[in-house]
């Protein structure tokens, strides 16, 4: 069988471990789909940073646009993040053919519907498991193990960054700006930790959970988001003082034909399985009619993490390749209102 092809868009955080698993688990992974196959190319931004990764220089570009346009790639990864170039080049990748895998809840949440669309008209799959919650499989459920179920509530900690600042606030009584830089060290953080910090990155993540969740389409601008900046260390000491924790929360909600969308911070009892997820880790419970409550957890953020949900959707795509078929597609079929926040 001929190798298939990979071209990985971004080398950082999250596209160095995809690209050293990717080499040292080929093995495995040539068994686990039926075919080997190969990183044809890495689109980075300087070509002359240090990367200690064991594949071959040459592979490495600037020129993406060049990357996606080539005749024999089968796959495009892409962790660049943000909306441009990302939204071009996946529009590019999928009318040569190519399937994606991308990690950038930013621009499903802003401009999903029009990827979802390309991804329609040109047959290719679109899977984005790493946008929501790093390693924890959560899309995939909800799109298809919750599929003949009706959803009614998502609720959780969706933002590792975050996390891990109150974490350490509560923990060790350190300081936010302090705590910012740890968590920024570590990888979790956006390329811009205002996102994380503002609570644009949980609300990305909360429009992409909804729309999934009430089979409808929300965008971030639907979600009403307060971030972590205004959470003082004297509130965190308060809610201690209660008994409690501070965590923000993302919480999506179906109400007849209406649905919400909201994040903000929230006082959570010690007792509440929440209170205990710290650090980049995070948590969501899912409630539906037949199911009952279901509860997510795990690694939310960082490189390995959410390396490995974007191994297992190229996995998946790889196969449907072989087989030529095709995953499932945006079901954004119910014409749901999206609640102002006065009416939440
Ligand atoms: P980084 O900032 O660490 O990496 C971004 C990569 O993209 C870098 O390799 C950079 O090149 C490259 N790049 C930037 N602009 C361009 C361009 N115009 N052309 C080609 N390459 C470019 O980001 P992360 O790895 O942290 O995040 C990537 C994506 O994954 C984002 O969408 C993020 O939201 C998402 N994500 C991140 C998680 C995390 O824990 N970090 C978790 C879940 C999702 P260079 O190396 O030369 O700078
Ligand atoms: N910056 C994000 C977070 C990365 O901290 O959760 C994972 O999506």
């Amino acid at each position: 069988t001929r190798p298939l092809n990979v071209a990985l868009l971004g080398c950082g955080v999250v596209g160095s471990e995809v690209a050293r698993i990717m080499t040292t688990n080929a093995e495995d992974l040539e068994q686990r789909i039926g075919a080997p196959i190969r990183l044809a190319g890495i689109a980075v931004r300087r070509l002359n940073k240090q990367r200690d990764l064991p594949v071959d220089a040459s592979l490495f570009t600037t020129d993406a646009h060049e990357l996606v346009a080539r005749g024999d790639i089968d796959v495009v990864v892409e962790v660049i993040g943000g909306i441009e170039p990302a939204r071009s080049l996946l529009l590019k990748a999928m009318e040569n053919g190519a399937s994606v895998v991308t990690a950038n809840k930013a621009l499903l949440a802003e401009d999903g519907a029009t990827l979802h669309a390309a991804a329609e008209k040109h047959g290719v799959d679109l899977y984005f498991e790493a946008s929501v919650a790093g390693a924890i499989p959560l899309l995939r459920p909800l799109r298809e193990s919750l599929a003949g179920d009706k959803v009614h509530r998502v609720l959780g900690i969706v933002n590792g960054t975050t996390n891990y600042i109150l974490t350490r606030m509560d923990e060790t009584g350190a300081g936010f700006e302090e705590a910012l830089e740890e968590a920024t060290a570590l990888g979790y953080a956006e390329a811009d930790p205002t996102a994380d910090i503002e609570g644009f990155d949980a609300a990305a993540k909360a429009a992409i959970l909804a729309g999934l969740a009430f089979h409808t389409r929300v965008t971030a601008a639907d979600v009403h988001r307060e971030g972590i900046t205004e959470v003082t260390a004297a509130d965190v000491a308060s809610a201690k003082d209660m008994g409690c924790v501070v965590k923000l929360l993302a919480i999506c909600e179906r109400d007849g034909d209406a649905v919400s969308a909201r994040v903000h911070p929230a006082m959570i009892p010690r007792t509440h399985p929440l209170a205990s997820v710290r650090e980049a880790f995070n948590a969501v419970f899912v409630e539906s009619e037949a199911a009952g409550q279901l509860m997510f957890y795990g690694r939310g953020a960082g490189g390995a993490p959410t390396a490995s949900a974007v191994l297992g959707d190229l996995v998946a795509v790889c196969r449907n390749k072989l087989q030529n078929a095709k995953g499932p597609g945006e079901s954004a079929y119910a014409q749901l209102r999206v609640k102002p926040m006065g009416e939440i």
